[in-house]
């Protein structure tokens, strides 16, 4: 079947670069891009047009670190720092995830609000509880959100929300077990080195070789973290060692944070094709720093951005590529390291995902589409006429679910 889009196309097919397209037309075929063209290729000229007019037509975005037992208590706890955040706040409200019908209540309304923010790709860490993980799969997928969730396994230093090791492991198994989803998979989610004692490191790193399965953790996030982690592995030199001792430290292996990773931590995540997870509002939140973003995408490691929320404070994935770059600018006037600019920001918010599932960058033919259509009607008049490029930034500024008029994910029209 042929979908054709008629409207102003904008998109970052590499980092750094931007390409816009006044009144283009995208063409897929059963939700797949064919092409996007100046005029309407002959051939198609039988099929509908979906009209957009003046809207904007971008890609949508991917949030590539997220706890989704934390929605509750987003906006709420932002005056400790990590270990203790973790312990007044974070653990006993993750605990309330026994409760499935909670569960069921909170993780719908979750799923919502990122499809109507524009987000249609995550990789996202649930609770321990088995039962409340399979709901939250099963929520995504009805959303029409793609991606990874992780059932986290902690059995050490976690408060309330502690496990055995044996419940953790068997629990794994058993949600795996159960994970049939066609666009939600699983993702094996040790919560970081502190929470995971090295017998259930061992047994997850067998399992991720045994069942191909890709991994997500936490990394280098905070200076505390940081010391406590060198206790607990004296052997390990750096942080990420530790995971690479499991067999967790693998290509696509998602970490988040990666702070305090200095040259040495950046080469090994550039050479195993370990993916790094910035989320910029969280950093920020929690006082754990800046990540060194630039100096990564030189290195050669791969960068996305995350929400992880709630110790980042929006899940509007607009919102987080804006912090990103304000980030980058404190950042900025203090080491003279450039800043990220918007069309930057916005690639790693949007194509660095969609490469990390194996989509394209940008609307690259032959991969299903991944859409946002923003209809600026909502925003201020400006005193003059706008250049698309303008018109993007200030979308990438001003968008909220109100101005997201349409959202497609794989293909398939989802608001
Ligand atoms: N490190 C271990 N758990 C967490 C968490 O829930 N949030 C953040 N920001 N860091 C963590
Ligand atoms: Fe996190």
């Amino acid at each position: 079947m042929v979908t054709i889009l008629r409207g102003n196309i904008i998109h970052t097919p590499a980092f750094g670069k931007l390409e816009t397209l006044a009144g283009g037309y995208l063409v897929l075929e059963d939700g797949v891009i064919a092409g996007v063209y100046p005029r309407l290729p002959e051939g198609y000229a039988a099929c509908p047009v979906e009209d957009w007019g003046e809207k904007l037509i971008l890609p949508s975005f991917a949030d590539l670190h997220l706890h989704a037992p934390q929605y509750p208590m987003l906006g709420m706890g932002m005056d400790l720092p990590l270990l203790d955040w973790l312990n007044a706040y974070t653990f006993k409200t993750e605990e309330r995830f026994a409760d499935t019908d909670y569960a069921r209540r909170v993780y719908r309304r979750l799923a919502e609000e990122l499809v109507a923010g524009g987000t249609t790709r995550v990789a996202m860490f649930s609770s321990r509880h088995t039962d409340a993980t399979l709901i939250l799969m099963e929520e995504l997928e009805r959303a029409g959100v793609t991606g990874y969730v992780g059932k986290v396994n902690m059995d050490r230093n976690s408060g309330v929300a502690q496990e055995t090791t044996e419940e953790s492991i068997a629990e794994t198994l058993r949600w795996l077990e159960s994970c049939h989803f066609d666009h939600i998979k699983p993702m094996l989610t040790p919560r970081f080195t502190p929470s995971c004692t090295d017998e259930l490191m061992a047994q997850l790193g067998r399992l991720a070789a045994e069942r191909d399965l890709p991994v997500q953790s936490h990394l280098s996030e905070n200076t505390g973290e940081i010391a406590w982690v060198k206790e607990l592995h004296p052997d390990c030199g750096q942080y990420w060692e530790t995971y690479r001792k499991y067999g967790l430290w693998k290509p696509g292996t998602l970490m988040a944070h990666c702070v305090y990773s200095d040259e040495r931590e950046r080469a090994a995540m550039a050479e195993a094709g370990v993916w790094a997870v910035h989320c910029a509002a969280s950093n920020v939140n929690i006082c754990s720093g800046t990540a060194p973003v630039r100096r990564m995408l030189e290195e050669g490691v791969p960068v996305a951005l995350g929400s992880d929320i709630a110790g980042g404070d929006q899940l509007a994935m607009s919102q987080v590529v804006v912090t990103s770059i304000r980030a980058s600018k404190v950042k900025a006037m203090e080491t003279g390291e450039p800043f990220l600019t918007v069309p930057e920001a916005f690639y790693l918010g949007t194509a660095a995902g969609s490469r990390y599932f194996g989509g394209g960058e940008g609307f690259a033919p032959g991969h299903a589409l991944h859409a946002i259509v923003v209809d600026e009607g909502v925003f201020p008049e400006s005193t003059r006429e706008l250049t698309l490029a303008e018109r993007f930034e200030r979308a990438v500024y001003l968008m909220d679910e109100y101005s997201i008029a349409a959202v497609y994910s794989e293909g398939r029209r989802v608001k």
